[in-house]
């Protein structure tokens, strides 16, 4: 057998793991399929540049050693997300040209209104500004003071909008989740147990919905199987509670569904989506992921009453239901978007490359979160820095580190992003410290993740020349955008 790169290089079989290496646990079910090459062409090109290394070092320590306040001219390989970073195909950016900027009843409205209908299967949709639009909605219309929701681990936004509205989030995911070395090939899945016992302890009325996220981010990009949304979904019919999806990556859980969960290999992407979406009766999206999108989101849901009262509020805080704080060409570029993403040759490329560096990762014996998610590879600060206490924020200082050597923008999601606990005001201490090389949709080749991977291994090398960080100015609230670090000693890289 080749090595896994040439074949995932190739497209000559199959992106495999050498049995012998670290890397069994990479990906679980059977081997990945992917195109030849990028199944797209390009058709204009964005010019990068690298600055020096002393240019960097100037950079991120003015930036206070975090990498969301550095400038992106700054940056060779930006990595930082996922999130409205996707290229827009030529037929999405044809749909711009199209926009009608009505105030109201625009036709691209009517347009995003039939593709959420027909993709998601969903009756009502309100669009938004993006994903946090929807959240702060949802939150602000189902979640009463004294309330609880429970969800497959949380989001930053997500749970800050649900606190904000006097919400207390609990974290009904699987043990698994929080173990980086767990190889489970559903890793975002509801613990059906810890749900229950939630609603024998609090009261079914105490739970306005399940907030279910498809796939997992915190997790590292972990996928929820069929069977488990729709045990989710039995539990909760039992108790008329709601579940509403998170469905920000949700072609991408289809696709693992697809390779992964018996029975469905030979149901299209479409059609698993579809199913999906039907264990749950609405969702907040945030159109920057899977609808393949720079801005934008929506609000679905079956319920009228549910609509009725986003429609009130969207008014207030984003626009006319027919636009949502969206141009109408943007909710064309949507409405092109959400079909786009379902084609499966395009899956497999996209779930292949972030595979395809994870795997360099671990034949390296880089420590990774395994098996290698949809979006990002995390990669686990705990074991990459052994000699860095979680207080000396090791994530954070892995993201700048990365920085330094090769201008590729990660992003911490460790202690910083956990923010503090409400009542103690102390650190909330995830059990998962990482650092997130999330892949843009479409942007990047594959030798961008070669440079990556070269960058990476060569920081862990060297890893005993970087110190810990201090914290030396910290907002009040989703502190990691603005906080502000200092080494602790000087680094030798
Ligand atoms: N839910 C999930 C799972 C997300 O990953 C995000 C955004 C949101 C909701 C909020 O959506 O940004 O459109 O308001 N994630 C970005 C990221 C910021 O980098 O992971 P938004």
């Amino acid at each position: 057998m080749g090595s896994a790169m040439s074949d995932s290089r190739t497209g000559q079989g199959s992106v495999e793991t050498p049995s012998s290496a670290p890397a069994a646990a990479a990906c679980s079910g059977p081997p990945l399929r992917r195109p030849a090459a990028e199944p797209y062409r390009i058709k204009s090109v964005e010019p990068i540049k690298m600055i020096t290394r002393e240019q960097r070092r100037k950079a991120i320590q003015e930036a206070g050693y975090n990498t969301f306040l550095l400038r992106s001219e700054d940056v060779y390989i930006d990595l930082l997300t996922d999130s409205g970073t996707s290229a827009m195909s030529d037929n999405q950016w044809a749909g711009l040209m199209l926009g009608d900027e009505a105030y109201a009843g625009s036709r691209n409205f009517f347009n995003l209104e039939r593709a959420v209908r027909e993709v998601y299967g969903f009756k009502y949709m309100v669009p938004t500004h993006q994903g946090r639009g929807a959240e702060n909605l949802l939150s602000m219309i189902m979640i009463e003071p004294g309330d609880y929701i429970p969800g497959n681990m949380y989001f930053t936004t997500t749970r800050a909008h649900q606190e904000r509205n006097g919400g207390t989030f609990v974290d009904v995911i699987i043990d698994e989740a929080h173990d980086p070395t767990a190889d489970h090939p559903f890793k975002g899945n509801v613990d059906l147990a810890k749900l229950e016992a939630l609603i024998n302890r609090v009261g079914a009325e105490k739970i306005p919905y399940v907030s279910l996220a498809v796939t997992v981010n915190m997790a590292g990009g972990q996928p929820v199987s069929m069977e488990n949304l729709r045990a989710v979904r039995e539990l909760t019919r039992k108790h008329n509670i709601p579940v509403m999806f998170d469905a920000t990556r949700c072609a991408e859980n289809a696709f693992f569904i697809k390779e992964r969960e018996p029975g469905y290999q030979n149901r299209s992407v479409r059609d698993i989506l579809r199913e999906m979406m039907s264990y749950g009766d609405g969702c907040t999206m945030s159109g920057k992921k899977d609808c393949l999108v720079n801005i934008g989101g929506f609000l679905a849901m079956n319920d009228e009453w549910l609509f009725q009262r986003a429609k009130e509020l969207v008014v207030l805080f984003e626009g006319m239901p027919s636009y949502g704080g969206l141009a109408g060409r943007d909710m064309e570029a949507m409405a092109r978007g959400i079909y786009e993403v379902l084609d499966e040759d395009y899956l497999a490329w996209r779930i292949g490359q972030v595979r395809y560096l994870g795997e360099q990762l671990l034949r390296a014996g880089v420590p990774i979160i395994v098996p290698v998610g949809g979006h990002a590879v995390f990669l686990d600060a705990r074991r990459f820095f052994p000699h860095i206490p979680q207080d000396e924020f090791p994530a954070q200082a892995l993201a700048a580190a990365l920085y330094l050597d090769s201008g590729v923008r990660a992003m911490e999601r460790g202690i910083v992003s956990a923010g503090r606990n409400k009542q103690t005001g102390d650190h909330n201490r995830p059990k998962l410290e990482m650092v997130r090389i999330t892949i843009p949709r479409r942007v990047y080749t594959d030798r961008h993740m070669d440079v990556v991977a070269a960058s990476v291994i060569n920081l862990y090398r060297q890893r005993d020349k970087i110190s810990g960080l201090r914290m030396v100015y910290e907002p009040p609230t989703l502190r990691f955008f603005t906080a502000r670090f200092e080494p602790l000693r000087e680094w030798g890289i």
